[in-house]
């Protein structure tokens, strides 16, 4: 099995060694996510210094009228993410008359099994999974009503885990998926007190500890690493000037480690960059939207500004 496992993941293991071969080591944060990954990160979404979530659900809720006022009947809503989430089930419930819901994901496994739940819940809901990259262009399945627009739906502050470039790509994507007359309705973390942030990011259960080091027991599982997770330790800065989180793992000794056929020297004190999290202002992130062709209409936030769930349109 073990054998046939790395055979699967050469092209993986490839994209590994460069990225620790380059200056920076970096590993991508794809490999967060095997299952102890996801049950990690459910945990996360739930911690009360993680103020992400719980402060978009209620922006979802306090707001939700005035959203299905801008959405408007008979939109097909297109999730980028396999829309598990309670936040998706909250649209769901009350943006009534959708022509389709459309979930789009890499995991065809994860994505069946969110689609069958939201089938179940609301069976007169058209369910149509789509599984791509949704970093790419897609193609949208054809619902059985025609949908007035298209609304695409991108929760989580997910876009603030791309570098400027990628964000800008991916709002392009979401630009050409809207399609003539369509939108998006976007979950954008704000810029605010690093004490906040990085409390958020240092959770004191030390899940956010767990889910950065469990990238590293995957790593040694599934595509023949060697690391001694034990002598790496988890970091979370915010660098104000950049406004987004560092994520790394930091080596506690000068060692090494092997990743297939390739070894590593790492010094005491080096990081391995796992994720960035970007935070934005509203300017901030108006201007990167208008360089993607999209123009932001309404920001609905909190009432201490922590986090940002914006509508915008097609310039
Ligand atoms: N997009 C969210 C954030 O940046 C969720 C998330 C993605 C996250 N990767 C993470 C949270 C890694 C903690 C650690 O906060």
């Amino acid at each position: 099995m073990a054998v046939s496992n790395l055979a699967m993941g050469s092209a993986e293991i490839s994209e590994i060694v460069a990225g620790l071969s380059a200056d920076q080591k970096q590993i991508s944060p794809k490999y967060f996510y095997d299952e102890r990954g996801s049950q990690l990160f459910d945990q996360i979404t739930q911690l009360p210094e993680y103020y992400l979530t719980n402060t978009e659900l209620g922006i979802m809720r306090d707001n939700i009228d005035e959203m299905f006022a801008m959405v408007g009947k008979q939109a097909s809503l297109i999730e980028f993410g396999s829309g598990s989430s309670l936040k998706t089930r909250i649209l769901l419930e009350h943006v009534s008359e959708l022509a389709a819901y459309v979930p789009v994901d890499i995991s065809s496994e994860h994505l069946h099994a969110s689609a069958q739940q939201i089938r179940e819940q609301f069976p007169h809901v058209d369910v149509l999974p789509v599984v791509a990259d949704f970093t790419q262009a897609f193609a949208l399945p054809k619902p059985t009503v025609m949908p007035v627009r298209n609304i695409i739906y991108f929760p989580g502050s997910t876009i603030g885990n791309f570098e400027h470039d990628m964000a800008v790509d991916l709002l392009r994507v979401m630009y050409q998926e809207a399609g003539k007359g369509g939108a998006l309705l976007i979950g954008v973390d704000l810029q605010k007190d690093a004490d906040i942030i990085e409390s958020a990011y240092n959770d004191s259960a030390g899940v956010t500890a767990e889910f950065n080091l469990n990238m590293l027991q995957h790593l040694n599982r599934d595509y023949g690493a060697n690391f001694d997770v034990d002598e790496f330790a988890h970091s979370a800065n915010y660098d104000e000037d950049k406004g987004r989180v560092v994520l790394e793992l930091v080596s506690q000794a000068d060692q090494s480690f092997a990743v297939g056929d390739t070894a590593f020297d790492i010094a005491d004190g080096e990081a391995i960059l796992t994720e960035y999290s970007h935070k934005y202002t509203l300017d901030g992130f108006a201007s990167m939207a208008s360089t993607a062709g999209l123009s932001v209409e309404k920001v609905w936030m909190d009432a201490k500004q922590l986090f940002s769930v914006q509508f915008l349109t097609r310039l």
